[in-house]
């Protein structure tokens, strides 16, 4: 992605390893970074954005609407399963307490779109559950319905394994995936009637679980657009009816946008101009006000000196 125009004192690209004091170990996923030190951790979202499983540039203010659309499902689910969540560090970084994390994404779904769709209209199961026939694109489940995949190392691409399977391997032992699944589906249905007072429908999203010694912990993101679908409520009847696809609250957008510039994921990315990045930082403001019926105020603080004071926690903690 271009990024002529950036300010960089306004974007969190990432830390380096020469950034890093000994004693603290550094994790890069693509989008978020986790410093840990003994019982202490810390997860960075930077304001990278990833579409086709790539990197792809930064877009201001991303990391903050994502480390703060977190913040706000975390407490206000914690009543319904235990989470990792201590409290935010800085606008981009949380501190969370570390936990083992079991290697599934647990995918949750309460419509029948994106991959479960084209899955469906191939004629094949969902991660081994059977859709029932008749299904329409974008149609509501009678029930939520969990389609997990398993977290597959850098690069490889995750892959759908049935509820039975992630017991039978021994992925998660069966007791603990038992309770995996009721958590799952409990923080499933408190979201979406968050969501929905809110004039969203939380469509799709997934939960990543781990232990923390003494129990099952929720760990990772919550609901964010970069972990979940949401739709807006007031015309999903309309457009379903109608045979339109929903309004979304957008993560499809830099996807859209990019395939209209022809690209689908293979070879460099086109250059994408200033318009777009702006545009696209400007709709994750509006997700989080949205989601979270909160204003986003302006944390003033520089990307440069935000580091520092991510590192400086890590290196002596305060
Ligand atoms: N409380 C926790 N304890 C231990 N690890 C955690 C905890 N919370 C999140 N994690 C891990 O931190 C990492 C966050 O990184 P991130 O999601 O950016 O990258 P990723 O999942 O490896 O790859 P991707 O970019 O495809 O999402 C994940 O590996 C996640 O499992
Ligand atoms: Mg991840």
């Amino acid at each position: 992605m271009s990024e002529r125009g950036v300010d960089d004192r306004a974007v969190l690209r990432g830390f380096e390893p020469s950034d890093i004091p000994t004693g603290v170990t550094h994790y890069r996923g693509k989008v978020r970074e986790v410093l840990t030190r003994g019982d202490e951790m810390v997860i960075v979202a930077t304001d990278r954005v990833s579409a086709f499983d790539r990197v792809l540039g930064v877009v201001p203010r991303k990391g903050e609407v994502l480390n703060r659309i977190s913040e706000f499902w975390f407490r206000a689910t914690a009543d319904v399963c235990a989470n990792h969540y201590r409290r935010v560090l800085t606008p981009r970084s949380m501190l969370v307490t570390p936990c083992r994390v079991y290697p599934v994404e647990v995918v949750v779904r309460g419509y029948l779109t994106g991959s479960a769709w084209r899955e469906y209209a191939a004629g094949r199961p969902v991660s081994g559950v059977t859709v029932p026939p008749g299904m329409r694109e974008n149609q509501e489940f009678s029930g939520a319905i969990i389609t997990p995949s398993t977290k597959e190392n850098d690069g490889d691409h995750d892959r759908p394994i049935s509820c039975a399977d992630i017991v039978a391997t021994g992925i998660v032992p069966a007791d603990d995936w038992a309770a995996i699944e009721r958590s799952a589906l409990a923080l499933f249905a408190r979201g979406q009637e968050i969501a929905r007072a809110n004039g969203l429908i939380l469509v799709d999203t997934k939960y990543e679980f781990g232990h923390d010694g003494e129990r099952i912990v929720v760990v990772d993101e919550m609901h964010t657009p970069d972990s979940s679908r949401f739709w807006y409520a007031s015309t999903y009847a309309e457009r379903f009816a109608a045979g339109e696809r929903p309004d979304e609250l957008d993560k499809e957008y830099l996807r859209r946008t990019l395939m209209e510039c022809g690209y689908t994921g293979d070879g460099e990315p086109p250059e994408i101009p200033m318009t777009v990045v702006s545009e696209l930082s400007a709709k994750y403001v509006a997700a989080f006000e949205t989601i979270t019926r909160e204003k986003l105020s302006d944390s003033g603080l520089d990307a440069e000196a935000e580091k520092k004071r991510i590192l400086s926690y890590v290196n002596e903690g305060s």
